[in-house]
């Protein structure tokens, strides 16, 4: 048996990417299969939160956590603001859509209507939300995909967002990120130098995650 070192703290974790709706049945959506968040969330599980997952993706849930099914950026927001209040520790592992249609048509589009011009609006930045309104000794976490200046560009995202952690994804390498069972990240916080966790199983990688989570929760105690 593990360490139980998150007992009793309430996570919440986004999880799988927002669908954005163009018309009554057609949406635009990403490739993100949620697998990481939910890996984060049955690792926090394991180790004795209770976890709550607010996600777009039908997975089973993992043991000891409850699942609130979302669908778009908007759902998203209101579910993140209603309960991170209330968490110890809130991880935003979703691949939120950065833009949207900016009106949804209320019926299917028809093809002869013509090919229709989809105008996008920018959705909210939930996580820069979420570290506005922060409360204290929350350990609030966020993911990235980098292709380049990956360290430059998560610090700068760490201050901005008011985060304490983030988890940016190697998308360079083989093997790593979207629908891969494994995965290769480097941990960013502040006042710490980066972490490299190499390519290891999802669930791995939660592991490391949770890791730092505790010893962040811990730094903020001492
Ligand atoms: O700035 P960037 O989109 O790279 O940040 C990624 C992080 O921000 C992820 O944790 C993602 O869940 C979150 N995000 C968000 N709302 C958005 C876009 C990204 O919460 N509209």
């Amino acid at each position: 048996l593990g360490p139980r070192d998150l007992d009793g703290v309430h996570v919440v974790v986004s999880a799988g990417g927002t669908r954005e709706p163009i018309d009554a049945v057609r949406v635009i959506a990403n490739r993100s299969s949620g697998k990481q968040g939910y890996a984060v969330a049955a690792e926090a599980a394991a180790r004795g939160a209770s976890v709550t997952i607010v996600s777009t993706v039908d997975r089973p849930a993992p043991v000891g956590a409850a699942v609130e099914r979302v669908e778009t950026a908007a759902q998203m927001q209101s579910a993140m603001e209603r309960l991170a209040p209330s968490a110890g520790v809130v991880v935003m592992a979703a691949a939120v859509a950065d833009f949207r249609p900016a009106a949804a048509v209320d019926r299917k589009i028809k093809k002869h209507d013509g090919v229709p011009e989809i105008v996008l609006e920018p959705t909210p930045d939930i996580l820069a939300g979420l570290g506005a309104n922060k409360p204290a000794g929350q350990v609030l976490v966020g993911f990235a995909a980098e292709t380049d200046d990956m360290a430059a560009n998560a610090q700068r995202k760490l201050v901005a967002k008011h985060l304490d952690l983030i988890v940016a994804n190697d998308v360079a390498a083989d093997a790593t990120g979207f629908q891969h069972d494994t995965n290769a990240v480097t941990l960013f916080s502040p006042d710490q130098s980066p972490v490299e966790v190499p390519l290891a199983d999802k669930r791995q990688i939660a592991a490391a995650v949770i890791d730092r989570v505790v010893a962040l929760r811990r730094a903020a105690t001492d």
